[in-house]
């Protein structure tokens, strides 16, 4: 059956969800073209008359959130709790019409993830065994991958993860990686034995092969499923050693579940707690009950997931669901990854666009409109042309879309009172708007929403080229003709009308805005059929202006110094350098951005270079001797600097440097503080090159 396109005889019922975030870091514009593709699906449904509920949840657990936590000192609830108030401001600003918001570390969640461990126990899916795995024995705590580092066992780069080498692409196993260092504490692993919980996702290998394969996931990852099926499936190691930010995990005294394993389940959990609402008339077992079959067909269940964790929700999600005899997701709709100006997104070029910058410079519903028009039903890549971007707006919404009103309003107010005729001037150009309908809604149904917003532009088009031919402003001027301009100024209005409720999945705040205007109730997608005829609007304002250029460019510079002052404080971490496609995995503990106590106990000043050297056996270092002044001396210090200077063009430069960052010991020698710099990296880095007033030891303000 085409769900979309039948005559909607009784609403469905659906739940629906996005990923969650992790709680350790900001909204950028690549977890919105996530939430904003769920967003325009869920009020899509709406108009249509089918109930879907949007219901999800910050990922408030893991080693980066506990060590973050640390690092602020604060708890690690008031961490969540802090970053699901700031998430929860972007998506609403960004009109995410979520019904609930939860956090992973709430109670219905431990509840859920308890009685699914239990489940999954009493049925034997669940074994131990002891592995080995690195250590810090100075944090006294078992390392995940991503905090230990250290020299590249294949090309000698310093400063590499555990896992992969960003200088030579090598990837290994953390137990290779040459003289390794804790991100914690710095100090060099152990390897410890410790006893895991796994799930036995292989019990579930025929079940996979059959649910891969019942059209519940797209036909590109159903491939990929079947890849991983053929190569066999490991058991999923679900706990962790503590200290871990997380659910202890039952029958043990210090095993806590991975964050995965209770992610998740935090999809029920957050419904759940949307149920118990005492505004909310919703029953929570009709979602999760399951019939005979183990099947649920009374309502459904979709979650939109990004291509990166597919494997975690068509293979681990669905098997866990099944061994506690729950419902399984109708879909698992995959998208792809978002690049800015044709690459991938970048803190070195400045593209790693946060969610909060952009909306401090740019409207939201014009990102919104502009996804719409790039997202399919793929799991292709998507870019953000920031040129592309506002030529898009200026040209299909301001242009065409709202124009078209613009040009047919101000007669009907001037001349008719407000009134629209009362009948069409040209039924059968728009009946080509109400034809559209079918075709537009199975569009947005199987998400080709790039499209539903090209058929949509098509009709804006048909409707600019009516109102050019009929050049109601030269009719005007004629006394007798007065009745001509009233219907097609309202043929104009009309079409125009169809036109945003059709858009009004993607554009809500110009649907309102227009309902405003149209003074006629609000649109629903059966609308279409029903022009207004006789009816009173109301004066025309601005509905949306244009995007100029030298936003988009505050917005691009105000990002940099935000990801600047990020790179500088990390410590010439080497991921500001470097291409990050997602920051918040397993990732440094190193927050964005620090409290001013913080800032406030850096040293900073000016220091004149005395003397600079190649180091030997050091691809990127140079050995700087730098001068703070009389009182404080010399100092001794590396710098990954080598790809940009030859030492003697350095000699008698004044630069800036931390000069109270405690020493390190490098393999090279003792490094006595950090000089700064700035720029991308690679050749272009830049040394502060301060006025001729600057002297030695000054301090920097
Ligand atoms: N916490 C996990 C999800 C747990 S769901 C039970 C996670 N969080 S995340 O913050 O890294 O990502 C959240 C969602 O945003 C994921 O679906 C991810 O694919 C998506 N995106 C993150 N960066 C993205 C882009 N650059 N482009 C498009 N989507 C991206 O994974
Ligand atoms: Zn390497």
């Amino acid at each position: 059956m085409n769900q979309a396109t039948s005559q909607q005889t009784k609403p469905r019922k659906i739940l629906i969800t996005s990923a969650l975030p992790y709680a350790n870091g900001p909204i950028h514009l690549g977890h919105m073209v996530e939430y904003i593709q769920t967003d325009i699906w869920a009020r899509f449904q709406r108009l249509r008359g089918n109930s879907c509920i949007y219901a999800w949840a910050d990922d408030a657990h893991g080693t980066p959130i506990m060590l973050r936590a640390q690092q602020e000192g604060i708890e690690p609830q008031e961490l969540i709790d802090k970053m699901k108030a700031e998430h929860q401001q972007d998506f609403d600003d960004f009109f995410i019409s979520y019904d609930n918001f939860h956090s992973t570390h709430s109670e219905e969640n431990k509840h859920f993830s308890e009685q699914i461990y239990l489940a999954a126990k009493a049925k034997g899916n669940i074994s131990t065994n002891t592995i080995k795995q690195a250590y810090d024995p100075e944090a006294n705590m078992f390392l995940p991958d991503r905090f230990i580092k250290g020299e590249c066992p294949k090309c000698g780069t310093a400063d590499q993860y555990g896992d992969n080498c960003e200088n030579c692409g090598a990837t290994y196993s953390t137990t290779e990686v040459v003289n390794p260092y804790s991100v914690v504490t710095g100090a060099t692993p152990i390897e410890k034995d410790s006893e895991h919980h796994f799930f036995k996702v292989s019990d579930y290998a025929d079940f996979l092969k059959n649910w891969v394969n019942s059209g519940a996931v797209q036909k590109e990852i159903a491939n990929k499923m079947n890849e991983w099926l053929d190569d066999g499936l490991n058991d999923w190691d679900i706990s962790r050693d503590a200290p871990y930010w997380g659910f202890k995990i039952p029958g043990t005294v210090d095993k806590y579940f991975y964050v995965w394993l209770d992610a998740p389940i935090g999809y029920i959990a957050s419904f759940k707690n949307y149920c118990d609402r005492p505004d909310v008339d919703v029953n929570f077992d009709e979602y999760w009950k399951t019939d005979e079959n183990g099947e649920n067909n009374d309502t459904e269940l979709y979650h939109f997931i990004g291509k990166d964790i597919a494997y975690f929700h068509t293979l681990f999600w669905p098997a866990v669901l099944k061994s506690a005899d729950m419902r399984l997701p109708t879909g698992v709709f995959c998208h792809g990854f978002l690049n800015v100006n044709g690459q991938k997104m970048s803190k070195s070029r400045g593209t790693f666009i946060q969610a909060r910058v952009f909306l401090d410079h740019l409207p939201a519903e014009p990102l919104r409109y502009y996804y719409a028009a790039k997202l399919s039903n793929t799991v292709d890549d998507i870019d953000l042309n920031l040129k592309d971007f506002q030529q898009r707006i200026n040209s299909d919404l301001v242009g065409k879309v709202v124009n078209i009103a613009s040009r047919c309003a101000g007669f009907i107010t001037k001349k008719f009172d407000g009134k629209l005729s009362a009948n069409l001037a040209d039924e059968a150009l728009y009946e080509k708007f109400t034809e559209a309908s079918d075709s537009i809604a199975e569009a947005y149904e199987s998400r080709r929403y790039s499209k539903a917003m090209r058929e949509i532009m098509a009709l804006a088009d048909l409707a600019n080229q009516y109102v050019d031919e009929k050049e109601p402003w030269v009719l005007a001027k004629d006394e007798n003709r007065q009745q001509e301009v009233q219907d097609i100024c309202s043929q104009g209005i009309n079409m125009f009308r169809a036109i945003i409720t059709y858009l009004k999945p993607v554009m809500p705040e110009l649907a309102k805005k227009s309902e405003t205007f149209l003074n006629a109730g609000e649109l629903t997608w059966t609308s279409v059929s029903e022009p207004l005829f006789g009816t009173e609007i109301t004066k025309f304002k601005a509905l949306m202006t244009r995007i100029e250029e030298d936003k988009i460019e505050g917005m691009l510079a105000a990002n940099k110094i935000l990801l600047n002052e990020a790179a500088v404080l990390q410590g010439g971490n080497k991921k500001a350098e470097t291409e990050v496609s997602d920051e918040n995995k397993e990732s440094d503990p190193i927050s964005s951005t620090i409290e001013f106590d913080d800032f406030a106990k850096i040293d900073l000043r000016i220091v004149k270079i005395v003397n600079a050297e190649h180091v030997e056996g050091a691809d990127k270092l140079l050995q700087l001797t730098l001068d703070l002044g009389e009182e404080k001396g010399q100092r001794n210090v590396f710098a990954g600097i080598k790809s940009a200077y030859e030492p003697e063009e350095l000699i008698g430069k004044m630069t800036v440097m931390v000069a109270n960052l405690a020493p390190r010991k490098m393999r090279f020698g003792m490094s006595e503080g950090m000089v700064l710099a700035a720029g991308p990296g690679g050749k272009d880095i830049y040394v502060l090159n301060p006025d001729d007033g600057a002297v030695p030891g000054m301090r920097v303000k």
